[in-house]
């Protein structure tokens, strides 16, 4: 049985498009069931449409706590019955009673070689800190177009190794069962 997925996005939505490709294979061990927007005009939700899945859109703005807010995603993402959450460029912080509850079925990409360079604006934060190897003359918009390529292999990749249970999370770390 496929593991149903459920995407939350909140603007462009690449690395949504790059799972929902991925996930039209009919080998892929995981369906794409579900994109939630928390903005009204995320580009993502018009490609998400597209290729025909359910889309909803969550504005933050009406809750007062982000546990409210966090807990009528989750609602939508039970009533979809899903198994894994991807995040894809979502724009909220999330609470830890969200992240505990999903623990384990909640992934994220970044990209940054984290612990380096969390939160927002990392392109800029990468070059102002001047590592090497991120090149000296990119430009913030063509580091995140070049590091978005390889976004768009891996993150298909990582939802294919979790959605046939071969990592699980131990202490907070991803230990894979097999490789
Ligand atoms: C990506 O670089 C992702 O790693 C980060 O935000 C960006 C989202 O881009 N979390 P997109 O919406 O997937 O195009």
């Amino acid at each position: 049985m496929k593991k149903r997925v459920g995407i939350l996005i909140s603007g462009r939505g690449s690395n949504m498009r790059s799972l929902i490709a991925a996930a039209a294979a009919p080998d892929f061990p995981a369906e794409i069931v579900l994109v939630i927007s928390n903005a009204v005009n995320a580009e993502g939700l018009q490609h998400a449409a597209a290729a025909g899945i359910a889309t909803q859109v969550i504005s933050h703005k009406p809750y007062e706590t982000r546990e409210a807010f966090d807990a009528a995603v989750s609602a939508s993402l039970e009533a979809a019955a899903v198994d894994i959450v991807c995040l894809a460029g979502f724009m909220r912080i999330l609470s830890s009673w969200f992240t505990r509850y999903w623990e384990g079925r909640l992934v994220n990409i970044h990209p940054s070689l984290l612990p380096l360079f969390k939160g927002v604006h990392v392109h800029e934060q990468v070059l102002q800190a001047g590592v090497r190897i991120s090149g000296c003359t990119d430009t913030p918009a063509t580091l995140g177009a070049r590091v978005l390529v390889e976004e768009h292999k891996l993150y298909p990749a990582a939802l294919k190794v979790l959605a046939e249970d071969r990592v699980r999370l131990e202490n907070g770390r991803a230990v894979f069962t097999r490789l």
